[in-house]
């Protein structure tokens, strides 16, 4: 019996989300369907808005401290969904957001002018704070087979240098939507151990997931030496408002370098809102996020059959992970930038443009599917008559 309802319509338009009201600044367009940002149209899970209410209802909403409450919700998740024990709360440090975190992580491990590693096509912002921090950025592209992608171990090999000190992980990955196995990662492990690299492994997507996850954390304790975790819950309970996140960090060398970083950005203060809704979804989120979970899994099939119903113009590969799919036009005989504007302009569909995850993914779109099933099957039937 499904006590939550993922078929509820929530009009989100003027409520100041991204999403919605960002359409004319990120699309220059008034309206059109929204299947860009990655956050869903569920309404953020009923008992976390509960307990977010309670916070109101101290009636003073001053500084808080962090309880042991959040941190021993974090481990506890981590135990029963991951199965993971291997780290204590002196291991965990707060921050205002993933992206903000992995920023800091930049600063704190590696020098101006070091190199740092990517796998594309991925989440863009991977690009930018590589840039911003003024490292330099080499890109290792994964292998794309079918659309199936996978770690392309030669290539990195081949571009790793004395200055290379960081390699940044998508695991999930966003947009590919793997999730990578143990074998993969414990090679990934294994180039970087030998060559001194460490990885910051964003896991924001772990919860996410449609097959067993393996985090870093599950590998052996030689090779989290040179690892950090971030994680947040926002993707999962859809709190991504809330800019509260999390890394988890065993080496104390690493840990007391961005804590130095962390401290000098001031970008510890997770806010009271934040710190609860860490608590509430750890502590009661595992129902909610098995309903979700099917819900999605039954949205990715919806999308299959509908495009293989219009003839397979639009492919993709079904995703390990996430709410994202990541569609391949490559069969559409029409060049990158007229399927954006046909999508945008004619289906009134705003997807992510795939090129800003990276330049080999011409032909590629990304398409959020995080929304009820009639509003997605409308979707559907928009990008049907375009593209058939
Ligand atoms: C891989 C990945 N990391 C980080 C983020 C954003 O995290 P935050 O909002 O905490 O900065 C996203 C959002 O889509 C993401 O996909």
């Amino acid at each position: 019996m499904n006590n939550y309802n993922f078929d509820e319509y929530i009009n989100r338009k003027n409520s100041d989300c991204v999403k919605y009201d960002g359409l004319k600044k990120y699309f220059n367009v008034d309206d059109a369907r929204p299947m860009w940002v990655a956050d869903m149209d569920f309404k953020t899970p009923q008992f976390i808005l509960e307990d977010l209410k309670k916070v109101f209802d101290k009636k003073i909403l001053g500084y808080p401290i962090v309880s042991h409450r959040v941190y021993n919700s974090i481990i506890s998740w981590y135990k029963n969904r991951h199965q993971i024990s291997n780290f204590d709360k002196n291991d965990i440090l707060l921050t205002t957001g993933v992206v903000t975190a992995l920023s800091a992580c930049i600063e704190a491990f590696c020098n101006i002018e070091d190199e740092v590693i990517i796998q594309t096509p991925v989440y863009f912002p991977f690009f930018s704070v590589v840039k911003d921090n003024n490292r330099k950025l080499i890109i290792n592209p994964l292998k794309n087979k079918k659309d199936y992608y996978t770690m392309d171990f030669e290539d990195l090999k081949s571009k790793i240098t004395s200055k290379t000190k960081l390699l940044i992980l998508c695991s999930p990955h966003n947009p590919v939507g793997r999730v990578w196995s143990k074998e993969e990662l414990l090679e990934l492990a294994k180039i970087c151990y030998e060559h001194n690299i460490t990885i910051i492994s964003d896991e924001i997507h772990s919860d996410l997931v449609f097959k067993k996850f393996t985090s870093f954390l599950h590998l052996e304790d030689k090779y989290l030496e040179n690892v950090v975790i971030l994680n947040s819950p926002s993707k999962t309970f859809n709190l991504a408002g809330l800019n509260s996140s999390y890394i988890i960090c065993k080496n104390d060398t690493l840990k007391t370098r961005l804590n130095k970083v962390i401290q000098k950005r001031h970008i510890a203060s997770v806010n009271i809102f934040g710190l609860e809704s860490i608590i509430s979804s750890y502590t009661k989120g595992e129902e909610w996020l098995k309903m979700l979970l099917f819900y999605l899994q039954d949205n990715i099939i919806t999308v299959e059959e509908s495009l293989k119903q219009n003839g397979n113009n639009i492919t993709f590969c079904k995703p390990e992970a996430t709410y994202l799919l990541w569609l391949n036009f490559s069969k559409i005989n029409d060049s990158h930038k007229n399927i954006f504007s046909r999508l945008l302009h004619n289906a009134g569909l705003a997807l992510n443009d795939g090129s800003t995850f990276g330049k080999e993914a011409k032909h590629y779109f990304r398409l959020n599917i995080a929304l009820s099933k009639d509003e997605l099957i409308k979707s559907l039937s928009y990008l049907n008559n375009e593209f058939n």
